[in-house]
């Protein structure tokens, strides 16, 4: 089917879609022409798959069960079914273009490796910029971050040379004429004994739905596809397998503990993470921030943000498999959610931070996942919250799963890096 068609062809379904909705729903509030529930009486009852039974029924009691049967099934799943199949990596193609520089009032090291995504070094690649606290002695733990910005602009660091950036629209332009993000507080992490290493996205693949024309994906179309398959990858995948080959790169830096590398994306990105620590398990730990629908959210609850506006052609069809749209009319009849897409990161630390305000996101919906998802944290030795009751706004829970809701709305706040560095140091420091 060409790009054009498959377009057609979900508008369709979405108008099928959009009437068998809209009666159970408050009619005022739409995002695409579709209803938006955000009364948590209307929430429907609803089942979620099983996780520790296995698709011919089997129960799954032991780690070995979970590692070799379950978890291949539902990582299966999540692959066709939500973000799409993937090809294999190319063999590692880097190139260290800074490695003694020196930043932060001499507080940090800083290095800067471009990943090279294709044979032709002229073409799809990221820049992958890493500091690193230089009083510390040995290999140091390092928060991966993959970010809206070029890095020039995702830091606050004058000497670094002003990255591209690729605009919603499909332009190319400086990182100065786009949209301007916060810099991240890496100061705060370096003095907390921690690394801090930054990527773009766009890089990867520009976000927009035309974006695989100038991206990852773009490269691997077969001859005479103009768009991929419909059980192949959306820009999500293209985001967690660029995050996977510099998790190729970082597992060579001899400074860098590469069993303490812990991922850290918002929204759109905090879907991307969880779905990279869930397809690469070198990773050591996840921080999703916001992660929402297709993220951490119970797509089952229909609460903010469902299947249906996700994947609606006029907006981010393009991020997800295209099977994902065949949910829309029912969310009930997917065999996954997301507490199981949290179960393929168990038994590592994973950090759920939301919003209270962030209605959209749903930040109910990721705690009774992360609750859904604890008797596999357990089945294999580590602490999920421990508590059904969803904690107020400032109140964090940290185990092996962690619930952090800000007071406020979508993203993340500068005071949230503390919580994240106290989940850091008692998983990667302390322990
Ligand atoms: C939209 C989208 C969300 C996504 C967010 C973002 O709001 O509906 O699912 O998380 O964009 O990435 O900022």
């Amino acid at each position: 089917m060409s790009f054009f068609h498959r377009k057609a062809f979900w508008a369709f379904a979405y108008l099928m879609s959009i009437t068998s909705f809209a009666n159970a729903q408050d009619l005022n509030k739409k995002v695409a022409g579709i209803a938006i529930n955000y009364d948590e009486n209307n929430v429907p009852d609803y089942q979620l798959p099983e996780l520790l039974i296995s698709e011919n029924g089997d129960k799954i009691t032991s780690r070995e069960e979970w590692f070799n049967k379950r978890r291949p099934e539902i990582l299966s799943l999540f692959k066709t079914e939500q973000f799409g199949l993937f090809p294999e990596k190319p063999k590692l193609n880097f190139n260290v273009f800074e490695n003694d520089g020196s930043a932060f009032n001499n507080k940090a090291s800083r290095t800067q490796v471009r990943l090279f995504f294709t044979e032709d070094t002229t073409k799809i690649k990221a820049d992958l910029l890493i500091y690193l606290p230089k009083k510390s002695k040995g290999p140091v733990p390092l928060l991966l971050k993959i970010g809206f910005s070029p890095n020039s602009n995702a830091v606050d660091d004058p000497e670094l040379k002003e990255g591209m950036m690729w605009t919603r629209e499909g332009e190319r332009v400086p990182a100065s004429q786009g949209r301007a993000f916060k810099p991240f507080d890496v100061e705060k992490f370096l003095d907390n004994g921690i690394g801090v290493a930054t990527i773009y996205y766009g890089d990867i693949e520009p976000d927009y739905p035309a974006g695989f024309k100038n991206g990852i994906r773009g490269h691997y179309l077969e001859e005479g596809e103009d768009y991929p398959a419909p059980n192949e990858w959306g820009t999500i995948s293209a985001w967690s397998w660029g995050l996977s080959y510099a998790m190729d790169y970082l597992v060579t830096n001899d400074h860098i503990d590469s069993k303490k590398v812990a991922l850290y994306g918002i929204s759109r990105l905090g879907k991307t993470v969880l779905w990279a620590g869930a397809i690469d398990q070198r990773f050591g730990m996840v921080i999703a921030s916001c992660s929402g629908e297709g993220g951490a959210a119970i797509s089952r609850r229909q609460y903010g943000e469902t299947i249906h506006h996700m994947v609606h052609p006029n907006r981010y069809f393009y991020q997800f498999s295209g099977r994902r749209a065949k949910y829309s009319f029912d969310p009930n009849s997917s065999p996954i959610d997301s507490h199981m897409l949290l179960s393929l990161i168990a038994p590592r630390p994973l950090m759920l931070q939301t919003g209270d305000t962030d209605y959209w996101s749903d930040p109910k919906g990721e705690f009774d996942a992360a609750v859904a998802v604890e008797p596999v944290y357990e089945l294999l030795g580590a602490e999920g919250l421990q508590t059904k009751t969803w904690p107020a706004a400032e109140k964090p829970i940290l185990k092996d799963l962690g619930y952090y809701m800000h007071a406020g709305g979508h993203g993340s706040l500068p005071s949230d890096n503390d919580v994240f560095i106290d989940f850091l140091k008692m998983h990667f420091i302390n322990k």
